[in-house]
C-alpha cells in the first residue's frame, strides 16, 4: 500500500442507468402480518457537510400499539448521488447512543448511484421508547474535483407486535459510553483512550456492553501498516507504522473488562473503488460491532458512584499507541432487578493481562526493499463473579475471551509487489450459573495483494480474498446469528490528471442463520459495475424475486432493487 493512493475516488463515467449499489446481508427479520407504521425521520442533502450534522426530533408513532411494545424497528437509509465523491463515514446516533455506524459508496456520474439499507435497530428499543435527538453525521466535502452530494432520507418503520409476534426483547436501561455531545455524532477520536463516567442503577444485575470502532485515516488500512524496527527497510512512503495489531478495550476504572478484534472494513475507495461497485465490501454499510459481557462487574458498578470507562484501541508496538484515529463509542444494555436493593456479590476471579502478547519477527533480504514482516497476538481474559441480586438469588459469571491474530506482510520489487495476509479468530463466552449467554466464535480472514505497474506507483492491479465467518450471541436479548460471508475481488486501477480509471471483479458468498430457525443464502458476483450471476435461497429470501440463476443481467437497476422486506411482495 502506498499511503499516497489509499484514498481514491474513481472519476465518474457516465452510464446508461442508475447504479444500485448494495451490501449482501440478509434481510431484516421482521412480521408481515402486523401494522406497521412508517414516519419520516430526516431528507437532507449532504453537500460540504463538514461539521453539520442533520439533527431532528423523533417522537414514538402512538397508533401502532403502545408506545414499546412493538415487535421490531427498522431505518431504512436510501442516498442517491450523482458525480465525483470519496467515500464517507456515516454515523447514526439516537438519545447520545450510536446504533449504526456506515460508510457512502462512491458515486458515479450522469445517472448516479442509488443504495438502500435496512438496518434492524429492534434491540435499542429503549432508546425509541420516549422522543429524543436523532443526529446522522455524514461528513462531505465539496472541492476542487469532488461535486458528489449524498441526497439522503431515512425512514423508521414500527412493526406493531400480536400474540404471534411478541414486543421485542429489551433491556430496562441503554447508557451510551459515548461523547455526549448533542450538535454531532457521539463518536470519540482514539488515541489516547476515550474515558467518561458511568453511574449505573444500584439494582443493575446484568450488563451487556456493545463496542462501535472504525480506522481512518492513517489508520484506515490499518492491517497494512508496518511493524516500526521495519519502516525503514521500507522506500519511503510504502505505508504508515505502528504495525498491523490493534485491538478495542473497553476498561472499568482501569481493569480491562474485555477485548475485541476489529473486522477489517474496507469502505468503497478502498484499494481499488471498482472493486466495490455495485458490491460494497461486507460491512461497509453496517459495519460490525463487538460484544462484551459485563455483568461481572455488576456488584461493582452498583455502587452508586460514577465509575470510569475507557475504550481504546492499542498496537502491539511498545508504545501500544496508533497513529490518528479511530473512533469509537459503546453502550451498554443494563438489566435491572425486580427487587430496588442494592446488587453485591464481588469478582472471584480476575486472569487478564492489560495488554495483547505480541511479537514482529521478519527478514530484510540483500537485494533492496526485499521485507518480510510477521506479526503475532494472543490475548486472553478469565473474569469470574458472583452477582447477588437484591431479590436473593445468586448467579455466578464466568467470562472468558481466547483471542489469536497474525499478520503477514512481503514486500517486494521495492515494495512494488506487496501481498497482506491476515488472520483473526477468537471465541468468547459467558455463562450464568452454567447457562452460556454471549458468546462469539469468529474468524476474519483477509489476503490482499497489490502489484504497481511503474515505479511511480500510478497503476496497479490488486486482488483481495477477504470472510467473515462469525457465530455470535450478543445478548439474551438478540437473536443467535451464524454469518459467513467471503468475498473475492480482482481488478485494477490507475490514476492519471485526466481521471482516473479501473475496472474489477467481485464474487460474493454469503449464508446466514438464527436461533429462530431462518436461513438465507445469496450468491452474488459482478464484472465492471455489472451482476453477472445472483442467486437468492433461505426462509428469508425475497419471494418476489425467484431464487434462480440470474446470468449475464445487465439492468442492475431493475432486477437487483434492494431486497425487499419479506413476505412484502404483492
Ligand atoms: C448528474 O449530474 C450531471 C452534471 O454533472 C447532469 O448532467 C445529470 O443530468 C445529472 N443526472 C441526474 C440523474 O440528475
Ligand atoms: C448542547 O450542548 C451545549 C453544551 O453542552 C449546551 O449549551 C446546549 O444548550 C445544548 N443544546 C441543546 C439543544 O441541548
Ligand atoms: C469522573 O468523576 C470523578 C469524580 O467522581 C472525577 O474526578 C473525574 O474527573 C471524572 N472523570 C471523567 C472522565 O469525567
Ligand atoms: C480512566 O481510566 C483510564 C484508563 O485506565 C485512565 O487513563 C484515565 O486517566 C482514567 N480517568 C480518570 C478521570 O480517572
Ligand atoms: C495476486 O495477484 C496476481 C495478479 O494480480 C494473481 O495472479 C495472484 O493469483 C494473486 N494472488 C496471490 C495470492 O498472489
Ligand atoms: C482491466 O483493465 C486492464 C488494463 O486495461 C486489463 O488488462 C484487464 O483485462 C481488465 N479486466 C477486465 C476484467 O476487463
Ligand atoms: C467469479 O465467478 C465467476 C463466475 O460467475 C468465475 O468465472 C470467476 O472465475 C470467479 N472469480 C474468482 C476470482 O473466483
Ligand atoms: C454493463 O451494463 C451496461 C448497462 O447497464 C452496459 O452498457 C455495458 O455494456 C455492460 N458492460 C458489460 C461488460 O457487460
Ligand atoms: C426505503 O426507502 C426508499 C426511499 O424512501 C423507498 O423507495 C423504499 O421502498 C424503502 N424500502 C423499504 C424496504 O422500505
Amino acid at each position: 500500500m502506498i499511503f499516497l493512493l489509499l484514498l481514491v475516488s474513481l472519476t465518474a463515467v457516465a452510464r446508461a442507468a442508475v447504479l444500485v449499489d448494495f451490501q449482501v446481508a440478509q434481510p431484516p427479520i421482521v412480521p408481515s402480518n402486523v401494522k406497521q407504521c412508517t414516519v419520516q425521520v430526516l431528507q437532507r442533502d449532504f453537500a460540504f457537510s463538514f461539521g453539520h450534522s442533520e439533527i431532528v426530533e423523533l417522537v414514538p408513532p402512538t397508533d401502532c400499539g403502545p408506545v414499546g411494545s412493538w415487535s421490531a424497528i427498522t431505518l431504512n437509509l436510501t442516498v442517491t448521488s450523482n458525480g465525483t465523491q470519496f467515500d464517507r463515514l456515516g454515523i447514526f446516533t439516537f438519545q447520545n447512543v450510536e446504533i449504526w455506524r456506515t460508510s457512502t459508496p462512491e458515486p458515479t456520474r450522469g445517472d448516479g448511484i442509488i443504495w438502500t439499507y435496512i438496518k434492524d435497530v429492534s434491540q435499542y428499543m429503549p432508546l425509541f421508547e420516549t422522543a429524543g435527538t436523532f443526529i446522522f453525521q455524514l461528513d462531505n466535502l465539496i472541492e476542487q474535483g469532488l461535486d458528489g452530494i449524498y441526497s439522503s432520507v431515512v425512514h423508521a418503520t414500527y412493526y406493531a407486535s400480536s400474540q404471534q409476534h411478541p414486543p421485542a426483547d429489551k433491556a430496562n436501561l441503554i447508557v451510551p459510553l459515548s461523547t455526549l455531545a448533542n450538535d454531532t455524532g457521539n463518536d470519540a477520536s482514539v488515541p489516547p483512550g476515550f474515558s467518561l463516567n458511568v453511574t449505573l442503577p444500584t439494582n443493575t444485575v446484568e450488563i451487556y456492553a456493545e463496542l462501535f470502532a472504525s480506522g481512518n485515516g492513517q489508520e484506515e488500512f490499518w492491517y497494512t501498516n508496518a511493524a516500526n524496527e521495519f519502516i525503514s527497510s521500507l522506500p519511503d512512503g510504502t505505508t504508515f507504522g505502528q504495525g498491523p495489531f490493534r485491538e478495542v478495550r473497553l476498561l472499568i476504572d482501569g481493569q480491562v473488562a474485555g477485548v475485541a478484534l476489529p473486522y477489517p472494513v474496507i469502505f468503497t475507495g478502498g484499494i481499488i473503488p471498482s472493486f466495490w461497485r455495485p458490491i460494497t465490501s461486507y460491512g461497509a454499510l453496517e459495519l460490525p460491532t463487538y460484544f462484551l459481557d459485563v455483568t461481572p462487574f455488576a456488584p461493582l458498578l452498583s455502587d452508586g458512584n460514577p465509575h470510569n470507562f475507557t475504550i481504546d484501541v492499542p498496537s502491539a508496538e511498545a508504545d501500544h499507541t496508533t497513529n490518528q484515529n479511530w473512533f469509537v463509542s459503546g453502550l451498554l444494555q443494563v438489566i435491572t432487578d425486580s427487587s430496588s436493593k442494592r446488587t453485591t456479590g464481588k469478582i472471584t476471579k480476575y486472569v487478564v493481562e492489560p495488554f495483547a502478547t505480541t511479537s514482529a519477527t521478519g527478514s530484510v533480504s540483500q537485494s533492496e526493499f526485499d521485507v518480510e514482516i510477521t506479526v503475532q497476538a494472543t490475548h486472553s481474559v478469565h473474569i469470574e463473579a458472583d452477582v447477588i441480586r437484591g431479590s436473593g438469588k445468586t448467579t455466578h459469571v464466568v467470562w472468558t475471551q481466547d483471542m489469536s491474530y497474525s499478520n503477514l506482510q512481503v514486500y517486494t520489487n521495492d515494495a512494488l509487489t506487496q501481498f497482506i495476509k491476515q488472520t483473526a479468530t477468537g471465541d468468547t463466552r459467558s455463562t450464568h450459573n452454567g447457562v452460556s449467554v454471549v458468546s462469539d466464535s469468529f474468524s476474519y480472514p483477509l489476503a490482499l495483494n497489490m502489484t504497481f505497474l511503474n515505479p511511480a506507483f500510478t497503476s496497479w492491479t490488486s486482488e483481495v480474498d477477504h470472510s467473515y465467518d462469525r457465530t455470535l450471541q450478543a445478548s439474551p436479548l438478540v437473536l443467535g446469528t451464524t454469518i459467513h460471508n467471503h468475498q473475492i475481488t480482482t481488478g485494477f486501477f490507475q490514476t492519471a490528471s485526466t481521471g482516473n480509471t479501473g475496472n474489477g471483479t467481485s464474487n460474493n458468498t454469503f449464508t446466514y442463520r438464527d436461533t429462530a430457525g431462518n436461513t438465507y443464502q445469496r450468491i452474488v458476483n459482478a464484472a465492471l459495475n455489472n451482476i453477472t450471476f445472483d442467486e437468492q435461497s433461505g426462509s428469508l429470501a425475497p419471494t418476489n424475486i425467484p431464487a434462480v440463476v440470474e446470468q449475464a443481467l445487465q439492468a442492475n437497476d431493475r432486477m437487483f432493487a434492494p431486497a425487499r422486506l419479506p413476505g412484502n411482495s404483492a
